[in-house]
């Protein structure tokens, strides 16, 4: 969607809230020991109690609150039995509606003890966030976005994840626009308006970049069992610096 008043920017920054709310929650409270449903219950009931429906949920009919993926999985996976062991690197990406706006924010994490191999990649995917989101302004190309991610993971001897990709936003968790590529694409021509609120989502790999779903039918593993890393927010593109929604 695209965001034209201040009803929308305030409703939009309530529901991007909620969801790093419970993702900061969530990340908190992830310990070794516990099931990835257990974390998730955290999750969905903080969204409950502040009013907001788990997207995933109520769109898709996901067996979830929140995606919780375990590495290699690393998007849309399901809460379950696993239980969560010291070292894990876990993804925990948060969704939600409230008060008809979508908001969607997502973070990888080691629970536990970590190593330098999960550290670095960690470190480059939030710093490649971070990098995109001082580009993103109205009337440059939506590519952009891809174009940087690709650098600053070749940068690093790391792939995008060429299969996975960010999204317009707004009154619907998916939006136009659709396909927010984490990699260069000359022929995408798009350009970045004003007030457009994108969910920005760059998904780096030691691997391949490619990604197959698993038996559960929901989640997805990188192809070859390497590890991956994803951080996400979801923004309003303005003339100047992005309004970031989803900061807790
Ligand atoms: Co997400
Ligand atoms: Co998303």
């Amino acid at each position: 969607m695209t965001a034209n008043d201040e009803k929308d920017i305030t409703g939009l920054k309530a529901a991007g809230r909620v969801c790093a709310q419970a993702m900061q929650l969530m990340m908190e409270s992830a310990r070794p020991g516990m099931t990835t449903l257990e974390l998730d219950q955290i999750g969905e009931e903080f969204l409950k109690k502040e009013g907001a429906t788990s997207a995933p949920r109520a769109m898709y009919n996901f067996p979830g609150g929140t995606c919780i993926s375990v590495s290699p999985v690393i998007a849309h996976g399901v809460p379950g039995d696993y239980i969560i062991k010291d070292g894990d690197l876990v993804n925990i990406d948060v969704s939600a509606e409230l008060g008809g706006y979508f908001g969607d924010t997502g973070a990888s994490m080691v629970v536990g003890k970590s190593k330098p191999e999960y550290d670095k990649l960690l470190a480059t995917t939030k710093a490649a966030l971070e990098k995109v989101l001082g580009l993103v302004q109205a009337g440059r190309p939506l590519n952009i976005i891809g174009k940087t991610v690709q650098q600053e993971a070749a940068k690093n001897g790391y792939n995008p994840i060429f299969d996975l990709t960010g999204h317009g936003i707004g009154r619907q968790l998916h939006d136009k626009p659709a396909s927010i590529y984490n990699f260069h694409k000359p022929d995408d021509r798009r350009i970045m308006d004003n007030g457009l609120v994108l969910a920005i989502e760059p998904f780096l790999t030691t691997g391949q970049g490619h990604v197959v779903e698993k038996n559960d039918g929901w989640s997805l593993k990188t192809v070859d069992n390497t590890i991956a890393a994803q951080f996400e927010h979801t923004v309003i593109v303005t003339k100047g610096e992005p309004i970031i929604l989803t900061l807790p």
